[in-house]
């Protein structure tokens, strides 16, 4: 109806779809996540408290979601084994409940969903109760059935998320879940200089998410010179192997266009055969322990003529692409692991470009729905 309509444009405020809006929400949902959390050096998180002891005891940490929820548990992984030395495995919901796999009293599952609503996580979490792990949520939706079947867990306090393509919610997980583990391994003596640099990365970090929105007529030019490509291939390792696998759904999901996302170390193994003057690579190589390892794969690339968008750090370009045949998108530096909440927002932007350009719907991709409630 044209009153429905209006309402809609109200909501939207100065930009043309709510995707859009929420990319550019980010510097504030990030603000609103950890607000009343940082204290006096260290993290407090009150849905947590009771069972941190508990979770420091189990024998590992298993993380459970689907779509854009899955790989924000994904970019958690490494970040939470360090700091808390507890293995972590994970789990696409559906997979999990298809081959039955061992959930044992001694895991703690962490479910994490924006809308606490998706049907295959809710599943999950009946089987990892019925098993009799610790069940922790990480929700957008307070009330959510995941919010109130939960033992505990953290609300991630994004506001509400319209654009059925994940965006702030996602950055949003990752901020939470780095004061999860920051809060879980907060007793352990030997990572206390490291908690604090990630602490003081968090207070900044909305700070350099600000920064690097200013990318957004760089990507918008760059989406411009892909409008026409079938395919568009992200290659990461290390703390932005997710970043590879949420850039590429981003793409996929509302740009209609063909895109994966890889583990750099994988390159070998396949997809290398796949590189031509063509193809449309993206590759991150922005600072961390993985960094030379990424320069050699560049070059590797160059060899064989791909065609290469490389993403870095700010004032390392040609430390990446010393041969300047590349494009390079440069970004904000930010402590190590919390570099995927930078990392994935030129990604947002890029595909919410695209989207526009070819034409599509930007906030209702075919076939596509929010909240999946059903199997
Ligand atoms: C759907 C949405 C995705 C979302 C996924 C998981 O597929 O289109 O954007 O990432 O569900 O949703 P959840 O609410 O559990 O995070």
């Amino acid at each position: 109806s044209v009153l429905e309509m209006e309402v809609e444009q109200i909501k939207k405020g100065s930009y043309d779809h709510f995707m859009q809006k929420e990319i550019h929400e980010q510097p504030h949902s990030l603000t609103t996540t950890m607000r009343g959390r940082l204290k006096d050096g260290g993290v407090l998180l009150g849905g947590l408290k009771e069972h941190l002891k508990t979770i420091r005891r189990c024998r590992r940490v298993v993380f459970i979601g689907c779509g854009t929820s899955y790989n924000a548990a994904l970019a958690a992984r490494p970040f939470v084994e360090e700091l808390t030395g507890i293995p972590v495995t994970m789990e696409v919901a559906s997979d999990l409940l298809e081959r039955q796999g061992p959930i044992y009293r001694e895991d703690t599952a962490v479910f994490v969903s924006q809308s606490g609503e998706t049907a295959d996580t809710l599943l999950a979490l009946d089987y990892a109760l019925e098993n009799g792990a610790l069940c922790v949520g990480i929700t957008n939706t307070v009330g959510s059935t995941l919010s109130r079947k939960t033992h505990c867990g953290v609300h991630i306090n994004a506001g509400c998320e319209i654009g059925v393509a994940s965006t702030k919610a996602y950055t949003s997980q990752i901020v939470a879940m780095a004061m999860m583990a920051l809060a879980i391994g907060s007793d352990q003596i030997s990572t206390q200089v490291r908690r604090d640099a990630i602490i003081s990365g968090l207070s900044s970090l909305p700070r350099n998410v600000i920064e690097v929105l200013k990318l957004d007529v760089e990507m918008k030019e760059l989406a411009s010179s892909l409008i026409n490509s079938e395919s568009l291939l992200v290659f990461g390792r290390g703390y932005n192997y997710a970043t590879a696998l949420e850039g590429a759904l981003k793409v996929k999901e509302v740009a209609l266009m063909h895109s994966e996302g890889m583990l750099a170390g994988e390159m070998k193994h396949g997809p290398l055969a796949l590189v031509d003057e063509n193809l449309p690579i993206i590759v991150i190589a922005t600072r961390d322990a993985c960094f030379s390892k990424q320069q050699s794969v560049i070059q590797q690339l160059l060899s064989r003529k791909g065609r290469l968008i490389v993403m870095c750090s700010k004032g390392d370009a040609s430390s990446v692409c010393p041969s300047g045949s590349c494009r390079v998108i440069e970004v904000p530096e930010v402590a190590d692991c919390l570099q995927p909440v930078i990392n994935i927002i030129p990604l947002q932007l890029l595909a919410y470009h695209l989207t526009v350009l070819r034409g599509f719907d930007v906030d209702q991709p075919r076939n596509l729905a929010k909240s999946v409630t059903t199997q």
